[in-house]
């Protein structure tokens, strides 16, 4: 059936003027504070995800992606490469940086952690601007990976994220309400 999504967009609290005023801050930790709705996005992430072929990579970035990507790579098999803010990696890096809502920063990831010609599955929170996930795209391109679709749980329209990622399919459980 049609999964409750009107359950997952109602846990996620919105925060006027956080971090800064003007910005509606989408906050996830409401959502994994209600089991029931945290299990209902595991298993609709899921159903779509294992229509999926299981030979994926999975790419997650710090921090908030962390939390949705485990019960999907788990089910999938696929093997689990973080995108990570700079100086936590300890291995030679691959550096993107980018534009943010509020500020700029850049991801980083381990050299050779994904081969050239790895299909792979971008996951995160949130897109907003969609500078993130469009950083993480070229990241990946960069090391010769195919970036076959991006997935978050919510998205905030009226940014036009989705615009900017050079035609990737963008999966969504909810928009911002
Ligand atoms: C937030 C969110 C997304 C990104 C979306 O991360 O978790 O990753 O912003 O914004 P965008 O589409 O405009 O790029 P943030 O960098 O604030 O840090 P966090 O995940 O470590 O909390
Ligand atoms: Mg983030």
């Amino acid at each position: 059936g049609r999964p409750p999504r009107p359950r997952i967009a109602a846990a996620i609290r919105v925060v006027p003027d956080f971090p800064k005023p003007g910005i509606m801050f989408q906050d996830i930790t409401t959502l994994l504070l209600d089991p029931e709705a945290f299990k209902t996005l595991s298993t609709c992430s899921l159903s779509v995800t294992l229509t999926w072929t299981s030979r994926w990579s999975q790419v997650r970035i710090e921090a908030r992606g962390f939390i949705f990507g485990p019960p999907i790579a788990l089910a999938i098999g696929a093997k689990f490469v973080p995108l990570r803010k700079p100086k936590k990696l300890p291995g030679e890096v691959i550096s993107e940086n980018y534009d943010l809502e509020y500020g700029s920063d850049c991801l980083q990831m381990h050299v050779g952690a994904v081969q050239p010609g790895e299909r792979v599955l971008i996951v995160d929170d949130l897109v907003a601007t969609g500078g993130t996930l469009r950083a993480a795209i070229s990241l990946l391109e960069r090391v010769g990976a195919e970036v076959v679709e991006c997935a978050c749980v919510i998205e905030l329209p009226e940014l036009k994220g989705r615009e900017r990622l050079d035609g990737k399919p963008l999966y969504i459980l909810v928009e911002s309400h």
